[in-house]
């Protein structure tokens, strides 16, 4: 399976540290943001990763991590997104890298604890649809919010005001060739973005997502707030690692 970083957008709960340069460059303790979504791809066996940013300093992401040899890559591939049209417009740039295979998709500012390789491996066991991972919190509002009946995700809101449930969808998906058909078909949203969560609600629809729920931490980092909390949840794991 193939793999995709998301690392667009323009960072704008971060300014003004993110006036000058790319959110995912913003250090998490002490290592840039980047390594850890890459990371989460490595660890799961994922060897072809494609990298899509834009924004401030797109150029430095190839000082930074070049052919990824220090994560145990043969190359890094990387491709760039005019303006920030949203999660689902950056994915649909990897259409020719992903050449029709199933992908693992992960946001450029999402800190995963778990280890993903068995989810996929599974997913590349499931004939068709997506994958899509939740986690509990209890504020809930501003992400996508999954609605759950009798065991099974009915549909998932975008930062609804009244969550129907405390299970969050985490910046990790996988999917199989229909997401690039489909991606062509959306209309922006409200906030005029092409919405992840319009992606995902598509395979709710046709039955065919499944879900796990994340065990180990899980935080975006791309506000202050929980961009301190990532910090400090790997600065105490780096502790413990020592
Ligand atoms: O972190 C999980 C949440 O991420 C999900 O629960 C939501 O359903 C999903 O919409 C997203 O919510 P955010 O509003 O937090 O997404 P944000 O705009 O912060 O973008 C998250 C990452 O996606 C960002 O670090 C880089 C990438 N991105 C985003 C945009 C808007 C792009 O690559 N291009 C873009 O145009």
């Amino acid at each position: 399976m193939k793999g995709i970083i998301l690392a667009g957008g323009k960072g704008t709960r971060l300014s003004p540290c993110t006036r000058i340069t790319n959110k995912h460059l913003l250090p998490v303790y002490n290592k840039p943001m980047i390594y850890y979504p890459l990371e989460t791809l490595v660890s799961a066996g994922i060897e072809e990763i494609l990298l899509v940013t834009g924004g401030n300093s797109a150029g430095d992401f190839l000082k930074l991590l070049r052919n990824g040899k220090e994560f145990g890559l043969k190359e890094i591939h990387y491709t760039y997104q005019e303006g920030a049209g949203g999660i689902a417009e950056a994915l649909g740039l990897a259409e020719d890298f992903a050449d029709e295979e199933k992908i693992v998709v992960i946001l450029g500012d999402n800190i995963i604890e778990d280890n993903i390789e068995k989810y996929v491996e599974d997913f590349k066991k499931q004939e068709k649809g997506a994958k899509i991972f939740l986690k509990e919190i209890p504020d809930p509002e501003r992400f996508g919010v999954a609605e759950i009946k009798d065991g099974k995700i009915i549909g998932i809101e975008e930062k609804p005001k009244h969550p129907k449930s405390n299970f969050i969808t985490a910046g990790l998906y996988m999917y199989d060739n229909q997401v690039f058909d489909m991606i062509k078909k959306l209309e922006p949203s409200e906030r005029g973005e092409l919405e992840i969560t319009d992606v995902n609600n598509f395979y709710i629809n046709q039955d065919t997502a499944t879900y796990e729920i994340l065990k180990g931490f899980w935080s975006d980092a791309g506000k202050f707030e929980s961009l301190f909390k990532a910090s400090e949840f790997i600065k105490k794991r780096n502790k413990e690692t020592l």
